[in-house]
């Protein structure tokens, strides 16, 4: 057996279990570009402080590309018994090398390494998940554009409210998206500070220049608390969090269009290319890409509760505990930009069955909440109003009709001040082009939002 990097002071080494146990390789190779790219700045400060000869540098920052070479090539053979992606690339680059790579971890523990890897990683993610959050709010914005003028029923609590433009419902979307790329942007404001050289907890005696490895790693600056440098997991409590906020409203979506996509409504068709068949009933086209966004939004939430329990309890400063940090982080990035991307290629690939939703607006008395509207400019105090339409519906749900088919003598009956242009107000189309408040379903007001974001997000 090789010896361990750390094995100075052991006599045995260790079980097979407990090195089978306590690996982490078989996931965190993943950082192996930022372990690499962490290590050539941590070799070149060191060169720049005289910690290192220039010479010995160079043979480092070269050995390391070589190793990252074969890393990309499939070549480079990871050891369980090298722990963790640190050691692996450490030992391997001394394989290499030699003699020079032995300076290479000077001034630097796994502790700060791990932290700084982490961080670097967790930026590109953040990064990767804007553009995409991105993608589907083009995705949303041409299906609006698609669609202009088509009117659907609005619900609250499930029940048909008032009437909407489709647009103004897509349009909703899109605000909740740009609210999650905000977020993951104000977290990696806070994700972008350098761990590198708070060393196992303390710091360190020798001479380095935390400045130049924090610039040319392309963070904001160091972390001013060595101990709160390799103790802290917030960057990713964060990180998840904002990925469960996304989730949240994507299931939202998911579940919006499984619904709408059901023979019930069928107000919604997804082309065959993004659904899939039953194995034992014949006629079955099932939405399953949206059913999976919703089912996805499980696992993104509970990373991030595995994350909280994971912390909650850890004394200062750092805890192998934290090598459980990272799993949960890369199953949450990877559902979240799947959910992302499929969510996407769904929304340009569902038809709106206009005929569908036309034949369901009548029904449901969408209307009502304009007709009280229309006493409220005939000057009738709004509690009153909600009454005398209340007793409309009521008239309306006992003769089996809609508010429009009302006669005036019939509306009269339950309040005099109803006038013939009460009829401007009825039926849905009427309805829905009597809204004007900054924000709402009117069409100019969805028209002014829609520029919004067609200049916004650049889409020509
Ligand atoms: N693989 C470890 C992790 O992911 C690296 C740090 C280990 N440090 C230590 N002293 N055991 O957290």
């Amino acid at each position: 057996k090789e010896v361990k990097l750390w094995g100075g002071r052991f006599e045995e080494s260790v079980t097979d279990a407990v090195e089978k146990f306590t690996e982490s390789i078989s996931f965190d190779k993943a950082l192996y570009k930022q372990d690499i790219m962490g290590s050539k700045a941590h070799a070149s400060m060191l060169a720049k402080q005289g910690l290192m000869s220039d010479s010995d540098r160079d043979t480092i920052i070269k050995g390391l590309e070589e190793i990252e070479r074969q890393i990309e090539a499939g070549e480079f053979v990871w050891r369980t018994d090298r722990e963790d992606v640190h050691m692996n690339i450490e030992a391997a680059l001394t394989d290499l090398v030699g003699e020079p790579a032995k300076k290479l971890h000077t001034a630097r523990s796994r502790n700060d390494q791990v932290a700084t890897d982490f961080r670097l990683w967790c930026r590109d993610a953040i990064d990767g998940i804007i553009s995409r959050i991105k993608n589907l709010q083009i995705a949303m914005v041409e299906l609006a554009l698609q669609n202009e003028g088509l009117i659907v029923p609005g619900y609250t609590h499930l029940q048909r409210a008032q009437p909407v433009l489709l647009q103004h419902l897509l349009l909703a979307y899109v605000e909740q998206l740009e609210r999650d790329a905000g977020r993951l942007l104000d977290c990696r404001a806070r994700v972008n500070f350098c761990p590198l050289g708070a060393c196992a907890l303390a710091g360190t005696g020798l001479p380095i220049d935390r400045f130049m490895t924090s610039d040319a790693l392309g963070f904001t600056a160091p972390m001013r608390n060595s101990i709160d440098a390799v103790s802290d997991r917030d960057f990713v409590l964060e990180l998840l969090s904002a990925n469960s906020i996304t989730a949240v409203h994507l299931s939202r979506l998911g579940e919006e269009w499984v619904l709408w996509a059901s023979e019930e409504f069928g107000f919604l068709t997804p082309s065959d290319k993004v659904s899939t068949g039953s194995s034992i009933m014949p006629q079955k086209k099932n939405p399953d890409p949206m059913e999976l966004v919703r089912g996805k939004s499980a696992r993104v939430i509970g990373d991030l509760v595995s994350l909280l329990v994971l912390c909650k309890g850890l004394p200062h400063a750092y805890n192998r505990d934290l090598q459980e940090d990272k799993e949960p982080v890369f199953d949450s990035v990877k559902a979240i930009v799947g959910m992302l991307e499929v969510s996407a290629e769904f929304a340009q690939n569902v038809s709106f069955n206009r005929e569908r939703i036309q034949k369901a607006l009548p029904a449901g008395h969408l209307d009502a909440t304009t007709l009280a509207d229309y006493l409220v400019k005939k000057g009738i105090p709004f509690r009153t109003s909600h009454d005398i339409v209340g007793r409309s519906v009521a008239l309306c749900v006992s003769r089996n009709c809609e508010l429009q088919d009302l006669s005036l003598d019939e509306l009269n009956s339950l309040n005099p001040i109803f006038d013939k242009d009460v009829y401007e107000y009825l039926g849905v189309e009427n309805s829905i082009k009597k809204f004007r408040s900054y924000g709402s379903t009117g069409s100019e007001c969805v028209a002014g939002q829609l520029d919004y974001w067609i200049d916004k997000l650049s889409i020509s």
